[in-house]
């Protein structure tokens, strides 16, 4: 028995833990992997692969990146513009199936987020049998508690966070934070909790900036003479849109720089002096939390498992600290985004965080 597996869409630390899991599960079954290279990309003819031996993927684990390369835009990118869905062409699917038969292989696992998810999906309604492992630092997949890579991204923030607190505190200053995110606000709400941020934007949200300024204002008023704002780069003011640096082409829309646009207005409405940092891909970068280390293995165990039981079209899933899986269609069918009126948010605010609503 041979199987296949990808990665698709942005890089996350823990996709290499996934391997290992996926490589030393096969291995004890007597099972060949075969990794394809950058995505499905390595499924156009006449194949771009390696085999995986579980000598090669011996201490993977704990590395950042992906050993397989990945690509998020591209021949097979199943998302365009705003998340809108885009079918793949036949010509290219049948190029793909005929990779997939020639090398033999009797499965595949695919690794991704929302967009790879959708194009995994169509593998599977059209006829190869596929499984599904959630990706993504975004955390806005649905079916699943949480997605491997987010915990990682929120360390990073939350890390960044501490040392901004000093120097926005030496200073008097407003500091401002744009994360990533897409359209959701998990890594915002999450980093911005644990990194004592006093306003958090996010994209489900719509925020004013007077509000935002009155909470900073307040906040002099006893004797905090620094703030930190985190705000997530899909998020936007009641009177504005998205801000989006470039239109992706043949992907998802690039968001950013909604951060500056904060910073300025932050400081005309205060007066005080404000900078912006933008993490950007320094969140994607780095060697996993223990969290995305353990997760990621069990993900590709379980992936594994999934294709022993013959249980195609199916994602692993976490759920109340088991794995477990769903149908990719409950996965994908909609974005997972923050709860205006949810308890974490709820929760948030009852502390002060000011959320510019
Ligand atoms: O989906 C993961 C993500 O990191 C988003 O948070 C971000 O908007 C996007 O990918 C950035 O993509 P790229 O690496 O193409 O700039």
């Amino acid at each position: 028995m041979r199987i296949g597996l990808l990665n698709g869409g942005g890089d996350c630390p823990g996709l290499n833990a996934v391997t290992h899991g996926v490589v030393g599960a096969a291995a004890s079954l007597g099972w060949e992997v075969l990794g394809f290279r950058d995505g499905y990309e390595g499924l156009l003819s006449p194949g771009d692969y390696k085999l995986l031996r579980v000598e090669k993927t011996e201490g993977i684990l704990k590395l950042g990146g992906t050993i397989l390369g990945t690509s998020n835009r591209g021949h097979f990118a199943g998302k365009v513009g705003e998340g809108g869905v885009r079918r793949i062409p036949a010509e290219l699917m049948d190029d793909a199936f005929q990779t997939l038969r020639k090398l033999d292989v009797s499965a595949l696992i695919c690794v991704g987020g929302d967009g790879s998810l959708t194009t995994a999906l169509q593998f599977f309604e059209d006829g190869f049998p596929v499984v599904g492992v959630p990706k993504t630092i975004d955390n806005d997949l649905e079916a699943t508690a949480m997605t491997f890579g987010f915990d990682s991204a929120v360390q990073v923030v939350t890390d960044s966070l501490d040392r901004l607190h000093t120097t926005a505190e030496s200073h008097s200053r407003v500091m401002v934070l744009e994360v990533m995110g897409r359209h959701a606000g998990w890594i915002a709400l999450y980093g911005g909790i644990a990194g004592g941020a006093s306003a958090i934007l996010i994209p489900e949200v719509p925020f004013s900036y007077e509000k935002v300024a009155e909470s900073i204002l307040e906040r002099e008023k006893f004797g905090f003479r620094s703030s930190l704002v985190v705000v997530a780069e899909g998020a936007a003011p009641v009177d504005g849109g998205i801000v989006v640096e470039d239109s992706g082409g043949a992907g998802e829309v690039r968001l950013g720089g909604i951060g500056d646009v904060v910073a300025k207005r932050l400081a005309e409405l205060t007066g005080k002096e404000t900078r912006c940092t933008r993490l950007g891909h320094v969140q994607r970068g780095g060697s996993p939390t223990c969290l995305d280390r353990v997760l990621g293995m069990r993900f590709g165990v379980k992936a594994v498992k999934l294709i022993e039981e013959k249980r195609f079209g199916r994602m692993v899933s976490y759920k109340q600290y088991h794995v477990g899986s769903v149908p990719i269609a409950d996965a994908v069918k909609s974005l997972k985004r923050v709860d205006p009126e949810g308890e974490i948010v709820v929760a948030a605010k009852s502390v002060g965080v000011c959320f510019g609503d």
